[in-house]
């Protein structure tokens, strides 16, 4: 059984008394997540793993203010270097150091803004397994290839080649993310038709990598304009175990919402 995972992406913004006032309420909303669920069927307050993933400013801000909560803080990037001379960097051992749990890797503001390729996301998948971290390993194709109907191909090397050289067992420490970039920050998600069909294609795709018994245990969230209104009809597709929200984590109304539509577990 997958627990569901949804995390909140909140990208290059806050200030740090936001920061603070956010998670504190978000922790408050969900006080519940934790523990067994009080019935059977009680499976919208607990069985979920959430994570807040700020900038890497406020990171150690907001892991204090989560104190007591089984909500864990993530980071939206890092360096696949240990250490040395990386001005500006930050390492996934530095971010394990801190407490971060995640780490999310090959967004694709960092492919495309940031040029980092899919060598480049290989490396720090690695280095993150190798830190302690849980790599949030983001995936998706443009609006022109999906229209070129190459979602696929686009899909297939992206995940062949973030996960080069990976042993199959370390799998189960992944979180592929499947964000369209056409959906991100656009209001336009796809619609948990198109996106569980891209889902279900990733979970084949990591069972030839690994094995049938490895890919069902992977937990596979889709990302692009999730909000209050649409993330029960995604989360109850098959293979979409979460999610990763952009715009609508910034408020803890939102995203309470978003974790408890989320009914899977
Ligand atoms: P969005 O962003 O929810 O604002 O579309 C998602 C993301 O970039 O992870």
């Amino acid at each position: 059984m997958r627990t569901p995972f949804i995390a909140g992406n909140w990208k290059m913004h806050t200030k740090l008394d936001e920061a603070i006032n956010l998670t504190e309420g978000i922790k408050n909303g969900l006080k519940g997540l934790e523990g067994k669920p009080a019935r059977p069927d009680d499976v919208g307050r607990s069985g979920r793993e959430v994570a807040l993933c700020p900038p890497y400013v406020y990171l150690s801000a907001v892991q204090e203010a989560l104190k007591g909560s089984p909500i864990r803080v993530g980071a939206q990037n890092g360096y696949f270097q240990p250490q040395g001379a990386f001005t500006g960097e930050v390492s996934f051992e530095m971010l394990k150091d801190i407490g971060c749990a995640y780490v999310i890797i090959g967004h694709s503001e960092r492919r495309q803004i940031f040029k980092e390729d899919n060598d480049i996301i290989n490396k720090k998948i690695k280095a993150a397994l190798a830190a302690g971290l849980k790599p949030i390993f983001c995936v998706g194709e443009l609006l022109e290839e999906r229209q070129d109907n190459t979602t696929e191909r686009v899909i297939r090397q992206q995940v062949e080649a973030g996960l080069d050289e990976i042993a199959p067992d370390n799998f189960q420490n992944i979180i592929v993310a499947y964000e369209p970039v056409w959906a991100i920050g656009t209001g336009k998600n796809a619609t948990s038709e198109q996106a569980q069909e891209v889902h279900l294609f990733i979970r084949k795709l990591l069972a030839h990598l690994s094995s049938e018994v490895i890919a069902k245990e992977i937990r596979i969230i889709y990302g692009g304009s999730v909000k209050p209104d649409n993330i029960e009809l995604l989360a109850v597709q098959e293979d979409i175990d979460g999610a990763l929200v952009g715009g609508a984590s910034l408020t803890a109304e939102s995203f309470i919402k978003i974790v408890n539509g989320v009914k899977k577990g």
